[in-house]
């Protein structure tokens, strides 16, 4: 399994679902641009909580802003060619924010996506706003040919919401993620990875325990 997680916003809960899927499946970690290493890293946070093997960060960048003004704070360009993949077989890459992240001057990070062409989940709040944040991230990977696997709605349960996503999205919502009281291991050990996922991410869930 080879995925990668994107989100339709920053804090939408892209590295604690990494870490929900790092967990059942022991895939390994990988966030190539951090910014914000100042409230702490990514890799930091699934380590913890997934105890996976962690690919190191290409870039790693103090300021809590987009990527390209954390580099330019540190008087720094980030060279998009340098983000490639490692060749592990089993792995979670986490993007930074969402699809029109800026990384430099001229690419955001959807290009570096299209390039990697790996298979993509797609992160979403459950609250309203979400129908038309989501389909539009959607949009966006389908027109640069992304492989889109489906939407994993993080927060309390809004069918409304799923449903027209799924409609307006032509996609399937394949795991509602909960809100968890306490992020722990354990709690995340408690949340069974759906069928639906296991079966678009090939890969079948180590059942955690
Ligand atoms: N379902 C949930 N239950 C409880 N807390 C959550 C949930 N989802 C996200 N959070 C919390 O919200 C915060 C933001 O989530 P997270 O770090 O996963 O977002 P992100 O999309 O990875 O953000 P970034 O764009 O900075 O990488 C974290 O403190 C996380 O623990
Ligand atoms: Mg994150």
């Amino acid at each position: 399994m080879r995925v990668c997680i994107t989100g339709t916003d920053t804090d939408v809960g892209k590295t604690l679902v990494s870490s929900w899927l790092c967990l059942h499946t022991g895939a390994s970690y990988f966030k190539p641009v951090q910014s914000g290493c100042v409230d702490g890293t990514d890799s930091d946070t699934v380590r913890k909580l997934a105890q996976v093997p962690i690919v190191p960060e290409v870039y790693k960048l103090q300021a809590p802003l987009s990527p390209h003004a954390a580099a330019h704070a540190e008087g720094i360009t980030i060279d998009d060619a340098l983000l490639t993949l490692p060749s592990t077989t089993s792995l979670v890459v986490e993007g930074a924010g969402g699809l029109w992240v800026p990384i430099n001057a001229t690419t955001v990070y959807l290009d570096v996506m299209a390039r990697w062409q790996l298979p993509t989940l797609v992160v979403a709040r459950t609250t309203l706003g979400t129908i038309n944040h989501t389909c539009l991230t959607l949009e966006a990977l389908r027109h640069r040919g992304v492989p889109v696997l489906g939407v994993i709605m993080n927060g309390e349960a809004n069918e409304s919401n799923r449903h027209a996503i799924e409609q307006y999205g032509n996609t399937t919502m394949l795991a509602k993620f909960p809100r968890l009281e306490n992020v722990t291991t354990q709690a995340l050990k408690n949340i069974p990875l759906p069928q639906t996922l296991q079966q678009a991410l090939g890969v079948f869930s180590h059942g955690a325990n």
